[in-house]
C-alpha cells in the first residue's frame, strides 16, 4: 500500500482520488437536483476545503455564487481562552440559499460556531456539504445534508486536509499509520 511521510508521522493510502471524483459526481448530481433555480452561495471554509469546494463547485449547471470564510482564533484578554470569529463574509446573506462546504465535519464545534453566526443574518436556508463526517467524534444535532464519506476517528491528510501544514496538496486522502 502506498505510504507516504509528513513531518515525523507516516500515512497510508485510504481513499483513492478516482474514489473522490466519483463521489463528488453523486453529491454534485443532488446539489443540481434540489438547488436547481435558487442561485445557491456556496460559502466555502478555508484553508481546507478548498480542493473539495472547486471541484464540486463545479459540478453545478446553474447560477452559483461562492465566497470563503476563515475561523480566525486569537486569545482573548479573558481567562476562556481562544475565541473564534468568521471572517471574510461580505456578501449580504439575507434570504439566500447557503451552502456551507467543509473538508471534515469531526465533533461538529467549528460547524457550530458557523451555523450561529449565519443564522443571526437571517438566510432563507442554509445547507451542509462536508467530504468528510467523523459520526463518532460528532457532538451536535445539525443535520448534515451533502456526506462525501463517513470515516473512523482517525486522522486524515490529502486533498486539502493537512498535518500542521503539509500534506494538502495530496490528490488522494491518507490515513495515519
Ligand atoms: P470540529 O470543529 O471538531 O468538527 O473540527 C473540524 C476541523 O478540525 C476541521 O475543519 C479540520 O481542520 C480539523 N480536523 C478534524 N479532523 C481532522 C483530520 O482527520 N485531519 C485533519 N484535520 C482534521
Ligand atoms: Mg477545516
Amino acid at each position: 500500500m502506498k505510504t507516504i511521510k509528513l513531518h515525523d508521522k507516516e500515512f497510508g493510502l485510504f481513499i483513492s482520488s478516482e474514489k473522490i471524483q466519483n463521489r463528488i459526481e453523486e453529491l454534485g448530481n443532488e446539489l443540481n437536483k434540489e438547488l436547481k433555480g435558487k442561485n445557491p452561495l456556496f460559502l466555502i471554509i478555508l484553508n481546507g476545503a478548498f480542493l473539495f469546494a472547486a471541484d464540486l463547485i463545479k459540478t453545478f449547471s446553474d447560477d452559483c455564487e461562492i465566497s470563503f470564510l476563515k475561523l480566525s482564533s486569537y486569545s482573548g484578554t479573558s481567562s476562556t481562552g481562544v475565541v473564534k470569529q468568521v471572517v471574510g463574509l461580505v456578501e449580504n446573506i439575507e434570504n439566500r440559499t447557503l451552502v456551507i462546504i467543509e473538508d471534515i465535519v469531526d465533533t461538529g464545534n467549528t460547524l457550530d460556531y458557523i451555523m450561529k453566526e449565519l443564522k443571526s443574518k437571517n438566510p432563507a436556508e442554509i445547507k451542509i456539504a462536508t467530504l468528510l463526517f467523523k459520526p463518532k467524534a460528532y457532538q451536535k444535532y445539525i443535520p448534515i445534508d451533502y456526506i462525501g464519506f463517513e470515516v473512523e476517528n482517525d486522522f486524515l491528510v490529502g486533498y486539502g486536509l493537512d498535518y500542521n501544514g503539509l500534506g494538502r496538496n495530496l490528490t488522494d486522502i491518507y490515513k495515519l499509520k
